[in-house]
Parts: C-alpha cells; structure tokens; sequence
C-alpha cells in the first residue's frame, strides 16, 4: 500500500496541473465558468480513474504518460458526473471532495455549465491529442462517448433516479452499477491501453475488460458501504445520504456482510484476469494495486 499511496500522491499533484492546463486550454469567453469548471475539477478528487488510464497503458508495454489525454478526459467526465450528481433535480448533495458542492459555492446554472463544459471540454482534450493516429483517436473518442452517454453513465443515472424508493433486484442493481459507475471505470481502462496500443490484441482487450467490469461493479459496492459505514469528515461527502434518499445500493439489497463479501470476490476475479497480461511482459503491478486499493479505500 505505501507504494500506491506515494503514486496515489504524486499523481494526484500531477493530474491537478494537466487538469488546470486543460481548462485553461479551452479557452472559455467566461471567467467565472472557467473558475467553476476549476474548482470541480481541482478539489482533491481521488484520481482513480487517471491512475487506471496510466495504469493500464503500463499493463500493455507502454508509459504512463502515452495516456495523459485519455487520463484528463475521464476525469473531466467523471467530475462532471459529480457536479450534475450532487444538483439538487438529482442527489441534492451540498458537500463533495470536503468542500461545498459547486451548485453551493457559485450557483445552480453555471454548476450545470461548468458540467457542460468539462464534458465537451473532454472530448476537445482527447482529440487535440497530436501523438494519437487519426484511426486510434476516432475508436477513442467513439469509445468515450459510448461510455459517458445513455448507454453508460447517463443510463445508470437515469436508471439510480427513477428507482428512488422503489425495489429493485440484483440483476437490475448490477445494470444500474455497470452504467452508473462501471462505465467511466471501463472506458478509463480501455482508453489507456489504446493510447498505447491501437487496436489492442484480443486477449489484451478481454484480459482488460474483465479486470475494469469487476472491479467497476466493486468500486460502487464499497461506494455503498461507505455511505453505510464512513462518516462525513473522511468521506468528504454526506454520510447517509442514500439511506436518507432511499436510494437502491447493495448493503440495503443484500446485507453489509454479503455486500462486503461480493466485493472481495470481484477483487478477486480483477486479479485472476490480470494473469493473461503479465504472461505477455505487462507490468501489471499499479493495476493490482488498484484493484485492492478499491475496496480498502475509506473515502
Ligand atoms: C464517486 O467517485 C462517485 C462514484 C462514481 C461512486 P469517486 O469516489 O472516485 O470520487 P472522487 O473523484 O475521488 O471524488
Ligand atoms: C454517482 O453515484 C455516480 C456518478 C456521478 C456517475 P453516487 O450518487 O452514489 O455518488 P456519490 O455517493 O454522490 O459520490
Ligand atoms: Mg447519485
Ligand atoms: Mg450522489
Ligand atoms: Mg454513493
């Protein structure tokens, strides 16, 4: 753990200068967008999904800094996701990453065009990406939009909201995770691997996706213990907030001892698929650092 702790950090302060960089690069004709867009982007987020991105890239022969572009675009959506997520038409959330949520410290509408904005801005990063071919770049950007969209991480949303106080079964949870946080997770993967290698081997491919699906499924398993079991300070967003939303998660379907325990297994699996990779001469070490930092994490 205290490797991935010193790359957790030195990655962080990295991302926050490639993040800043990229905001500043798309120019906005507004200052205070563009200080909210900031301030969304540049609050102590956790930068998992840049570390996958990096991570991923390392696991198929290549450099972490080969998936810059992708790194900063998947954070640009997730942190997007965060802002519109915490709007009050969805979870209604006034604390997130420790600070007050951007709806908070600016106003509702530029929180929403801050979204926008880092969400187009995504899209603008990853295609501006000159060490990227034209072919690679387009599969990249198909992926992402995929990925992001009503398929993805919209459809989960959509899926969480309407399902508010209803019942739900496992199967429908696992879809709505798969979209709402799986997606993002996948695509992370995925993208940092193409940045390197275009198209990826089949195997690479499997072996990758496998590994992002569990531990996508499982990000969100422990998302849901620690709304349970964190507490507000630590978390740096509401404790309790799904309880308090009556909002479907694992530890209200399935008990905190199966939660926790369906969330090993699926660490479990990550690794196993990581097997193929590393036979091939991947350096596969951040990734399976990662997968147990998933559900050893406390914020
Ligand atoms: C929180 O994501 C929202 C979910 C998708 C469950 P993270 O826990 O990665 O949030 P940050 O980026 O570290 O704040
Ligand atoms: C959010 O899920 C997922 C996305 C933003 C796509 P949650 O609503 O569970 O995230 P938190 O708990 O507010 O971070
Ligand atoms: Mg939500
Ligand atoms: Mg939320
Ligand atoms: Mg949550």
């Amino acid at each position: 753990m205290t490797d991935l702790k010193a790359r957790l950090g030195q990655v962080q302060q990295q991302m926050d200068g490639l993040l800043q960089q990229a905001v500043d690069q798309l120019g906005s004709l507004d200052a205070r967008l563009a200080e909210a867009m900031n301030y969304g982007l540049l609050n102590g987020g956790k930068r998992l999904r840049p570390l996958l991105a990096m991570a991923a890239a390392e696991a198929v022969g290549g450099q972490s800094e080969q998936a810059h572009s992708a790194a900063v675009a998947m954070e640009m959506i997730h942190s997007y996701s965060l802002i519109h997520d915490d709007l009050p038409a969805m979870d209604d959330d006034d604390l997130r990453r420790g600070k007050p949520t951007t709806h908070i410290a600016y106003d509702e509408a530029t929180a929403i065009l801050a979204g926008d904005g880092l969400l187009t801005g995504a899209f603008e990063i990853l295609l501006e990406d000159a060490s990227l071919q034209p072919g690679q770049q387009v599969a990249m950007t198909r992926l992402l939009a995929r990925a992001a969209g009503a398929a993805g991480m919209v459809g989960g949303q959509s899926i969480d909201l309407g399902h508010v106080g209803k019942a739900m079964t496992l199967q429908q949870l696992e879809a709505m995770h798969r979209g709402k946080t799986g997606a993002l997770i996948l695509a992370s993967v995925q993208l940092g691997a193409m940045a390197v290698q275009w198209p990826l081997p089949d195997s690479s491919q499997q072996a990758l996706t496998t590994y992002a699906e569990a531990i996508g499924l499982a990000f969100q398993v422990q998302d849901d213990i620690l709304d349970v079991e964190g507490d507000t300070a630590t978390l740096g967003k509401q404790a309790g907030a799904d309880m308090a939303l009556n909002k479907p998660t694992y530890p209200a379907l399935l008990g905190m001892d199966e939660a926790r325990l369906k969330a090993r297994e699926l660490v479990e699996q990550a690794l196993e698929a990581l097997d193929c990779l590393r036979q091939q001469g991947g350096e596969t070490r951040l990734l399976e650092q990662l997968a147990r930092y998933v559900i050893e994490r406390d914020h």
